[in-house]
């Protein structure tokens, strides 16, 4: 026991987590414990902190109320996958996509480097629920953390305070999340902005659901209730008991006559997302609304009803702000006016935020900011040294209360029941702009074969596909191929216990004609996507059977507002059967590396597809 006294608060009851703080501060060695209450006056006080240590810097009240700028170390901008590990007792049940080490080894390499590692700084004690309190869909989550900007984060992005106590009781149950920045202070020395360590560890234990994380103060490294737990614990707890954690945005479509429908849709990283779940139909759409649940993740149980129910289990969004401005994302843009953390974006002479991106909003460049590594920046600068004024991977942190466009219903502990599933690429080639799968396999093997083009400036080679199963590859905490047969078994399971199976739709708004420029004007424009998936659901478009699911007939599509040829169409929706060849082999060497376990349905459909692609 710690020499230290967790001292918790008389409404803190449960008694593994008393032992749990108290075992955890006698290794990490804190000078002090502070138990979050999540209360604003704490909010407050814990910003004002940060402000007087020079992580924050408090925005011009005038333009920007309540809201701050970090600015991180230079090496801790982004989520380390090759430092991210699934530690399972067995190696293939992390599978060929996850770092692996056995559990065993994996703690006793961590624990020297945990030994002491909060010294000179204050554990707080983070409760968080990761979806509405109280929901049957909801799980509860406990971070320890050396770091007060984490504290703030987690009060944007989950529901977090003194309720989850009560949730919690004396029994209950909660996934244990570890965390430091790894930077210890010795007696009298100073601290640095952004204290972090060169060497990090991202570690999982699927079986005993516990995360661990060491080295990093940034996203999803160190707010442990989004990728750890919300996709990489939460997806073993899913199979394990029968439900889904997904990648996946939630939003609601109503049509004008009021009927609503719920889709979650499947990208991998910089795709979209937060565009997609945030949409603004175009003019012509009178009388439609889309409105966001959630713009990352996505917890879907059966229910007794005979209907899926998604919850967002997060509160708030961490997105990426180059690129978001009143045209890609205007719900967005409008979410941003206050009470936001934004880190690694530029700062402008008058003590607001800008991005790459806003320029198109009208402004043009500003004159002169400070970059996010606190350097000089003018367009000229840009110009001779290509210098970007904000981090490519700069984020907001903002509460989903503040987006306009929030679905009444986001908060609902029942969740919504979901009509349709999508799963999204960034494809230049093959991949027609939509198709809907013939069958629940068809579904799953399209979701399974999914792949993002790397851009230029990443790789050095354009046009290179990422795989990116389900948009799962960086998240799923298990072995991939045994993430497909969940699904494939879902199909059964459900059909068993008389449910309706939502339907499964494929979409790339990244085709691009031979002078290699985007056709699909995507954004607000891909409402006319959604609208031929309603009228699928309705019944009301036939569309046409193709080698990849049914797509849309021209005539389907309401080109309302938008001057888009029939050759244009072509372009976005035309299946090349010999770039389909080529594609073909791809997902023969995808399936080469998830040989073990491969469902054969997914072997058999690919069979189906090479014999369709023949005739
Ligand atoms: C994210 C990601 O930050 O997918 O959401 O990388
Ligand atoms: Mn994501």
């Amino acid at each position: 026991m710690s020499s230290l006294n967790p001292n918790p608060p008389s409404h803190v009851k449960n008694a593994k987590l008393i032992v749990w703080v108290a075992d955890m501060a006698a290794l990490a060695q804190p000078d002090s414990i502070y138990w979050c209450d999540g209360s604003e006056e704490e909010y407050a006080r814990l910003c004002q902190q940060l402000v007087d240590a020079g992580t924050f810097r408090k925005l011009n009240p005038a333009k920007r109320p309540n809201s701050f700028l970090a600015s991180s170390d230079p090496s801790d901008v982004a989520r380390v996958e090759d430092r991210t590990y699934i530690c399972s007792e067995k190696k293939e049940n992390a599978g060929p996509t996850n770092n692996w080490m056995a559990p065993a080894d994996m703690r006793a390499t961590l624990r020297p480097l945990f030994e002491g590692c909060m010294k000179g700084r204050t554990m707080y004690v983070v409760p968080f629920s990761m979806g509405p309190l109280g929901s049957h869909i909801s799980h509860i989550g406990i971070e320890l953390t050396d770091s007060a900007y984490v504290a703030v984060s987690q009060k944007i992005m989950t529901r977090m305070g003194k309720a989850v106590y009560d949730v919690l009781g004396a029994d209950g149950d909660f996934v244990p999340c570890m965390h430091t920045v790894g930077a210890p202070l010795a007696a009298g020395q100073a601290d640095v902005k952004w204290p972090c360590n060169s060497t990090k560890y991202i570690v999982h234990y699927p079986e005993t659901r516990e995360i661990w994380s060491y080295g990093s103060g940034y996203g999803g490294n160190a707010l442990l209730g989004k990728k750890c737990f919300a996709l990489r614990i939460a997806s073993n707890m899913g199979r394990d008991q029968g439900w889904l954690a997904e990648h996946m945005l939630i939003l609601g479509v109503t049509n004008p006559q009021g009927k609503k429908y719920h889709v979650a849709a499947a990208f991998p990283s910089a795709c979209g997302k937060t565009n997609f779940s945030m949409l603004v139909p175009p003019a012509g759409f009178d009388g439609w609304k889309v409105t966001t649940i959630g713009d990352d993740i996505a917890w879907i149980k059966p229910h007794a009803d005979g209907k899926m129910y998604a919850i967002n289990p997060e509160a708030g969004y961490f997105g990426v702000a180059p690129g978001t401005n009143f045209h890609t994302n205007p719900n967005c843009m409008a979410s941003l006016d206050k009470n936001v953390i934004f880190t690694n974006v530029a700062l402008t002479d008058d003590g607001d935020v800008w991005w790459e991106g806003m320029e198109q909003d009208g402004g043009g460049l500003p004159a002169h900011l400070i970059d996010w590594q606190g350097k000089d920046w003018t367009p000229e600068i840009a110009k001779a040294t290509g210098a970007k004024a904000a981090h490519p991977n700069s984020r907001f942190t903002v509460a989903a209360g503040n987006n306009p466009a929030l679905d009444p219903e986001w908060d609902n502990p029942a969740g919504v029941a979901i009509d349709a599933f999508i799963f999204g690429g960034r494809r230049s080639t093959t991949v027609p702009l939509v198709t809907e799968s013939r069958t629940w396999m068809e579904g799953v093997y399209m979701a399974a074969t999914m792949g993002s083009e790397t851009t230029a400036a990443a790789v050095g080679q354009m046009g290179v596909v990422r795989r990116d199963p389900f948009a799962m590859l960086p998240f799923c905490g298990y072995n991939m191929s045994d993430y497909f047969q969940h699904w494939l078994d879902m199909e059964h399971k459900l059909e068993e216990s008389g449910h309706t199976l939502p339907r499964i739709f494929c979409v790339n708004w990244f085709r691009k004609n031979e002078a290699g420029k985007f056709v699909w004007p995507g954004y607000g424009d891909n409402m006319r996507v959604l609208k031929w998936m309603i009228d699928r659901l309705e019944g009301k478009a036939q569309g046409v059977e193709t080698m990849f699911g049914i797509a849309p007939l021209f005539d389907e599509i309401t080109w309302t507002g938008l001057p888009f040829s029939a050759e244009q169409f072509k372009t976005v929706t035309s299946i090349d059967k010999a770039a389909w060849a080529e594609e073909l082999t791809l997902h023969a060497a995808l399936f080469e590396q998830l040989s073990y376990h491969l469902p054969q349905a997914l072997i058999d459909t690919k069979a189906e597809l090479a014999q369709r692609l023949q005739d």
